[in-house]
C-alpha cells in the first residue's frame, strides 16, 4: 500500500526534548544544574509521561502543558532543586525547542514527493505551536493535531484516530514516526505503518505491538514513505 501521509510524534521526535535542561545548564550561574542536568531531564520527562498517563486512566486530564509544569516539580524537588528563576528559565527554553538538525530537510523531501506531513502530539495546542514558529517547520506541515481535542494521551486509541477522521486516510497509508517506543507500539497497534526513531540506543518495549521499522534518527524517513 502507498504511503499518502507522514505523521510525527513531536517531543522527542522532532523537538529535542532534552535542550531545555541542557541549554540552562551552559547558562552562566547555572553550575547546580550544569553538575545534574541529564538526570534532571531523564526525571522531568519520565515524570511527564506517567502523568500523561495516569490523568488518561483516571479521567482528569489537564493539558500537557500543566503536565510538564508538575513534572518539572517534581524533578526539581527530587534533585534539591528549588529555585523560582531556574525553573522560569526551563520552562521558557521548554517552549521554544529546536528541532533535531535532519529535520528540516527531511520534511522538505516529503512535501516534494507530494506527502501529506503533519504532526499528531500529546502536547497542548499552544506548545506545539510556539514549539514549530520556534523551529521555523511550519511551511512543511499541512496540520498540527494536538490531544487537546480529545482530552486523552496517547497511547490511547481515540487520539490517533485524529489522524483518519481529518485526513479521511485508511490506516495503512499512514506512517507514523516516533521516538517514544511505547507511542510506536500504540500506533503500529492501531494499523499505521510504523516507524520507531531509537535515538537513545533503547532496549524495544515489550508491548502490545512491534514498530515496522527501526532507524537511529529521521535522515531516512524519506526513502521509507
Ligand atoms: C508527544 C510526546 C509525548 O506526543 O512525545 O509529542
Amino acid at each position: 500500500m502507498t504511503i499518502t501521509t507522514c505523521i510525527f510524534d513531536a517531543y522527542g521526535t522532532l523537538f529535542d526534548v532534552n535542550a531545555a535542561a541542557r541549554d540552562v545548564a551552559a547558562e552562566p550561574g547555572q553550575e547546580q544544574l550544569a553538575a545534574l542536568w541529564p538526570d534532571l531531564a531523564r526525571d522531568w520527562r519520565r515524570k511527564q509521561l506517567e502523568y500523561s498517563w495516569l490523568r488518561t486512566i483516571s479521567g482528569r486530564f489537564i493539558d500537557f502543558w500543566e503536565v510538564t509544569q508538575d513534572s518539572l516539580d517534581w524533578a526539581m524537588d527530587a534533585h534539591g532543586l528549588h529555585d523560582a528563576a531556574m525553573r522560569a528559565r526551563l520552562l521558557a527554553v521548554y517552549k521554544e525547542l529546536p528541532a533535531y538538525p535532519e529535520v528540516p530537510e527531511m520534511l522538505r523531501a516529503l512535501k516534494d514527493e507530494g506527502k501529506t506531513v503533519a504532526i499528531l502530539s500529546n502536547g497542548s495546542k499552544a506548545m506545539l505551536q510556539a514549539a514549530v514558529r520556534s523551529a521555523d517547520i511550519g511551511e512543511y506541515l499541512d496540520d498540527v493535531l494536538s490531544v487537546d481535542e480529545v482530552h486523552l494521551y496517547k497511547p490511547h486509541m481515540r487520539v490517533y484516530d485524529l489522524v483518519t477522521d481529518l485526513f479521511d486516510v485508511p490506516q495503512s497509508e499512514v506512517m507514523f514516526v516516533s521516538s517514544n517506543g511505547w507511542d510506536a507500539a500504540g500506533a503500529a497497534g492501531y494499523g499505521f505503518a510504523t516507524v520507531w526513531v531509537n535515538r537513545a540506543g533503547e532496549p524495544q518495549d515489550r508491548l502490545w505491538s512491534s514498530p515496522h521499522r527501526i532507524l537511529h534518527d529521521l535522515t531516512t524517513i524519506p526513502e521509507l514513505a
